[in-house]
């Protein structure tokens, strides 16, 4: 039956066969052998709150008896409008509107095409794109595009648009980051500025400090470029705060969410914007509208989804569960800091990171993969990204879990 199926990321010959996961609970996943795996990934970092969550659970079954889809142009339903009400003000920045797609790199389309046609219907010849070196904001080509030129895109390469890319202000970096960032905007055809906030995630879960970016952002207003912030990783509480960009005194123009939107249950994603952007598109011309859209746009059973997973994020347990795994993270980092394999071992809110000191730092290294079955064996689910190990569990991991995995952490390192 398995052999009808192409997994993604997945070298098909030969990888190992995938493992069956037949049901979940919390922080576990359970095979069909009976085995149970700890996620301290998250599933792609997707879930927030534990999987098959019994209040979210309910909540999408109690939706699809009543609504389960409507087109959105031209008709609304209460679950957009309420999530929008609720999320917009808990967004950074001054955000108003809500354009909803269904995925990461969806969301990221739509705000590269917003921030390109805003200029576009005002008639102002900005046109280019400024991102970091090392990012990646997904896997269709305007994604590729504003991503790392790497192996995963290499065979697009001629088909993906030119971006500008900077360095990131990584420790030791930043006056690079700042410099590069001050060049790049000489080109007044430089439309927008997509980022990862605070983190790279894909690119190494490289972390670096808000007080560089706000440098950025605001070299960026000064020079009427749109920012972009890319929370599709970060945002609903990954990074200690609500999203990542709250730890930064200047705020973007248009965020993109999608992950743990819908506590991981369904596929959403949000773009979110400021007024003025949404304004740059109202007129009596319907060219001048955003003529973009997805058949699943905002799925009344996947906003029912977001909005139990908002009850959840809101409730003061979520909270001191974040706040366990932050300070577990910071214990172990001190732990491990100077540990002799180590290049570094270092925690941003609930996401810890451990990058191995190796003489092949590529995704496609022997030792991702050496380290992935490592902790297979120890029933833990970690996803190496190449020589750096991370862990982002969903906020209901217990104390005990945490411990587990850095015991198994250890080992790997004693190994
Ligand atoms: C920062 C960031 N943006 C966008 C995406 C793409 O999201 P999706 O996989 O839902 O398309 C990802 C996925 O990992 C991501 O980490």
């Amino acid at each position: 039956m398995e052999r009808l199926i192409w997994h993604p990321f997945t070298q098909m010959q030969t990888e190992n066969p995938p493992i069956p996961i037949v049901k979940a609970k919390g922080a576990y996943l359970y095979a069909k052998n009976g085995t149970k795996y700890l996620d301290a990934i998250s599933s792609w970092w997707v879930n927030l709150h534990g999987h098959a969550h019994p209040y979210i659970a309910k909540k999408i079954a109690d939706q699809a008896f009543k609504l389960e889809h409507v087109m959105l142009a031209g008709f609304t339903h209460p679950n957009v409008e309420e999530l929008a009400t609720r999320l917009l003000p808990k967004l950074p920045g001054k955000m108003e509107k809500i354009f909803y797609s269904d995925n990461g790199s969806t969301a990221v389309e739509i705000a590269l095409k917003m921030a390109l046609q805003y200029f576009y219907n005002q008639g102002i010849k900005k046109t280019k794109i400024l991102s970091f070196k090392g990012g990646y904001h997904g896997d269709t080509f305007g994604a590729m595009s504003v991503s790392s030129r790497n192996s995963f895109n290499k065979p697009f390469w001629n088909h993906l648009f030119e971006v500008i890319s900077i360095t990131p202000p990584l420790q030791g970096n930043e006056a690079k980051s700042i410099a590069e960032l001050e060049a790049a905007l000489r080109d007044p055809s430089v439309a927008c500025f997509i980022f990862e906030p605070l983190i790279l995630g894909v690119g190494g879960m490289k972390i670096y400090e808000a007080k560089y970016l706000d440098q950025l952002l605001s070299l960026c207003k000064k020079l009427q470029v749109l920012t972009i912030a890319d929370e599709v990783m970060t945002g609903f509480g990954r990074t200690g705060s609500l999203f990542a960009c709250d730890h930064l005194l200047e705020k973007p123009d248009i965020i993109c969410l999608s992950k743990g939107i819908t506590g991981g249950f369904l596929p959403l994603g949000a773009t979110a914007c400021s007024m003025n952007i949404y304004e740059a598109f109202l007129s009596d011309e319907k060219q001048k509208a955003f003529l973009h859209g997805h058949s699943y746009s905002g799925n009344p059973i996947a906003c029912s989804a977001a909005l139990a997973s908002l009850d959840l994020l809101q409730d003061a347990n979520c909270f001191m569960q974040r706040l366990m795994i932050e300070k577990a993270h910071q214990v172990f980092c001190k732990n491990k800091k100077n540990h002799p394999k180590l290049l570094r071992c270092e925690s941003l809110g609930t996401i810890l990171a451990v990058e191995y000191k190796t003489e092949n730092p590529n995704y496609f290294s022997k030792l991702g993969r050496e380290l992935y079955s490592f902790f297979l064996s120890k029933k833990i689910l970690l996803r190496p990204l190449g020589n750096v190990l991370y862990v982002m569990p969903p906020y209901c991991v217990s104390k005990n879990d945490l411990e587990n995995i850095y015991t198994a952490i250890t080992q790997a390192l004693e190994d």
